[in-house]
């Protein structure tokens, strides 16, 4: 395998507490923006660390996302089948490009306005949900995570992507084997189990299309036989679940965590809630570590960057936390601060590949914090979130459980 970081410091850190990220980055801040680490596959690569260097990592088209020249030698990040390797060779990235083209006009912010009704009754029913369970055993804890955290982004993935709801928690429980950093044939058998769910499915909607974004990607391959020549259509179907879904989740469970571990921060968001939760909803996106792995890109050449030369076909891995805490950009960055001036934070990603779905999830964590501290103003977490640990046996990492009260 072609590369020249050398073998240091192994990924993922250790970190005491969900709340806080490794020490490790802001020590390893100090020494350099970018450093060579050791995967957990045993593999070399080198991990960003600071603000301004993440920031050209992403936008700097010579880190090629998620493609290599040579995909089946590349260095892994871990053994999960998804965020974790390279998706294919050169031409993936343009291919990429083209789907993303094809998505945007569902995702504009005039289009979530629209959807956010919806979303507003989703999230009703789930709270409906809460009620009932803290009804039927009182006293006893309520799961967030289970019946509002995890639940309504299910909801909101099923029917964006057009599978039928019965199928959510199949489809899920396979995105979330997928993610599995250790048990990699496990990984790939859930990754060929959900594209071949998708092949049957995209069969189906051939004949019968909707307003999802699977019958979008069936016009535009009527319309175009090659649109998806790199990369067959129900791969990119099936790649769309993990992004669209663990990444909200965990926003949700930390949100609640934070404004919840510290209950001034609930009462300065609902002392004015409509005016306040953008910056809230800001601040959660930059404080969150929800894993303590990164995002991913490979060197299409030799790259002199923030003192170190990367080399063609290194594995280069983006700590967007830690770039969220780097002090050079943010005053106080270990500070849950939402009255900071200061938002432009990496959680969405930057550049090219910047999240597609950041409308949506922005739209989905108003309106879950909201209605959740105007429904039960009393809550409180039953659980000192100091006990809690991240997964590190997942590739999106987040929590199990978020326990509530009231
Ligand atoms: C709070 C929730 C979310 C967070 C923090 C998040 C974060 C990100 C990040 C960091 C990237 C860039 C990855 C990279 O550059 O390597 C990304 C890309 C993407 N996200 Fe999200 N995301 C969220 C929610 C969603 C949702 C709800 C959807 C869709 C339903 C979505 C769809 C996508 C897609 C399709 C891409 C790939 C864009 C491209 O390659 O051009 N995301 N997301």
């Amino acid at each position: 395998m072609a590369s020249s970081a050398v073998e240091k410091l192994q990924i993922p850190f250790p970190r005491e507490d969900v709340l806080n990220i490794s020490p490790v980055y802001a020590k390893l801040r100090e020494r350099a923006p970018i450093i060579p680490v050791t995967t957990p596959t045993g593999d070399p690569a080198w991990v960003v660390v600071a603000y301004d260097e993440a920031k050209i990592a992403f936008s700097d088209r010579r880190f090629g996302y998620y493609t290599h020249h040579d995909p089946k030698n590349a260095a892994r990040m871990s053994d999960a089948a998804i965020h974790s390797h390279p998706m294919g060779g050169m031409d993936f990235e343009d291919q990429m490009v083209r789907m993303r083209k094809l998505l945007t006009p569902g995702f504009t912010p005039r289009r979530m306005t629209m959807l956010h009704e919806w979303v507003q009754s989703l999230t009703d029913s789930c709270l409906d949900d809460m009620q009932a369970a803290h009804d039927k055993n009182p006293g006893m804890p309520v799961d967030f995570h289970e019946l509002l955290g995890f639940r309504l982004p299910v909801l909101v993935i099923t029917a964006l992507l057009g599978f039928p709801i019965k199928d959510g928690d199949y489809i899920i429980a396979l995105s979330h084997r997928m993610g599995a950093t250790n048990n990699g044939s496990d990984a790939r058998a859930a990754a060929a189990e959900l594209t071949e769910y998708m092949r049957e499915l995209v069969v189906q909607k051939r004949d019968n299309l909707g307003q999802d974004l699977i019958s979008d990607f069936v016009r535009a391959q009527n319309e175009d036989p090659d649109f998806f020549a790199s990369r067959p259509l129900e791969s990119f179907a099936a790649g769309l679940v993990f992004p669209g879904h663990e990444t909200t989740v965990v926003r949700m469970d930390f949100g609640v965590l934070y404004l919840l571990s510290d209950p001034a921060r609930r009462d300065w968001l609902m002392a004015d809630p409509e005016g306040r939760i953008d910056q809230v909803v800001e601040e959660v996106l930059r404080t969150t570590s929800a894993h303590n792995y990164g995002l991913m890109r490979y060197a299409n050449e030799d790259i002199e960057i923030g003192g170190v030369t990367i080399r063609r076909g290194d594995l280069v891995i983006i700590a967007e936390s830690a770039a969220n805490r780097d002090p050079a950009m943010f005053e106080r960055p270990e500070e849950f601060d939402p009255t900071r001036k200061n938002t432009t934070h990496l959680s969405f990603g930057h550049g090219s590949h910047r999240c597609l779905g950041m409308s949506l999830a922005r739209m989905e964590l108003t309106t879950v914090f909201l209605s959740l501290f105007k429904r039960f103003p009393n809550v409180r977490l039953a659980d000192d979130p100091s006990e809690l640990r991240i997964d590190n046996t997942r590739v999106g990492g987040g929590v199990d459980h978020v326990m509530l009260t009231w």
